[in-house]
């Protein structure tokens, strides 16, 4: 059974009366949880001594108009879930003192942060970047366990880790699926019957421009226009798709073994992100 804590103070005291040298997984998530998150959290526990989980639904990542108030929230269902895990401590703060009135600091990793996902949810990747170095700093884990699921906020929290000097591996954790190949996330619940069949078509795409590429084909128009075919036709509105440097997340040219492909999908009011390296 993991300890459950609330309030900041109690973390900074369970973490200081560990032994000096346990090692600390931390996994951050918004909860509702699901095998996605899980995945992280049992690499941790299989690599440290100590595997921190936090549950936040982390409102400054969300913009005006998002799903903020209706993120799925069963925190007693996720401690469920994680009673059968060894992790030691479920860390869910409360709003109130995560953010009190007078919260005035904020981490912003330019440039990057405002593409692709940041372009459409701006604010989004500083809610983010904020949010996880407040937990490190509160935990003060050595090890930070992330999904691939969300690469671009991997690529962001790297550079922030490593800009403003925090001595934190990151473990990056590959994307785990549905048996269809949804990429598993908390909004798929979003999504109705004919929305859930059609959303397959995000990965079916990704593997159409990963399987063009090892036929040799380098052209990433060539490319997007067989993507963008096998999304429209299953009626997802296509945000963006971007052919990127897999370590900079800049545009690239042409294909190369090093372009990871990024992309988010609409169905109605759902959006839905995935990714691949071709
Ligand atoms: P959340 O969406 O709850 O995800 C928590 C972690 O689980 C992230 O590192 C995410 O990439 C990972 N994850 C989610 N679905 C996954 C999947 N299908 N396969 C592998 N990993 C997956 O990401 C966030 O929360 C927040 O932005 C957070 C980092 C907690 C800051 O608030």
């Amino acid at each position: 059974m993991p300890k459950i804590i609330t309030q900041i103070a109690d973390m900074q005291q369970y973490k200081k009366s560990l032994k000096s040298n346990d090692q600390m997984g931390f996994i951050p998530t918004m909860g509702a949880l699901h095998a996605g998150h899980l995945s992280l959290i049992k690499e941790s526990v299989a690599e440290n001594e100590q595997t921190v989980v936090s549950i936040f639904v982390n409102p400054i990542q969300f913009g005006v108009n998002e799903d903020f108030t209706k993120y799925p929230r069963n925190i007693e269902k996720d401690i469920e879930i994680l009673k059968g895990l060894k992790v030691d401590v479920v860390f869910a703060p409360q709003n109130e003192d995560i953010y009190p009135e007078n919260f005035l600091s904020f981490v912003n990793v330019n440039k990057i942060s405002n593409m692709y996902c940041g372009k459409v949810r701006k604010g989004h990747f500083k809610g983010v970047a904020t949010i996880v170095l407040k937990m490190l700093n509160i935990a003060q884990a050595d090890k930070l366990y992330l999904g691939e699921k969300d690469y671009q906020q991997i690529i962001i929290i790297e550079k922030m880790l490593a800009d403003l000097n925090l001595n934190i591996k990151v473990v990056r954790c590959p994307i785990i699926r549905e048996a269809d190949g949804l990429a598993m996330s908390s909004r798929n619940m979003y999504l109705n019957k004919t929305e859930r069949k059609n959303a397959t078509c995000l990965y079916k795409s990704l593997l159409v421009a990963k399987d063009s590429y090892s036929k040799g084909v380098q052209s990433i128009s060539r490319v997007k226009t067989q993507m963008v075919d096998v999304i429209t036709k299953s009626n997802g509105i296509i945000e963006y798709i971007a052919f990127t440097d897999k370590d900079t997340l800049l545009k690239e040219k042409h294909l190369t073994e090093n372009t990871r492909i990024l992309l988010a999908v609409k169905f109605g009011n759902t959006r839905l992100i995935d990714n691949i390296l071709v």
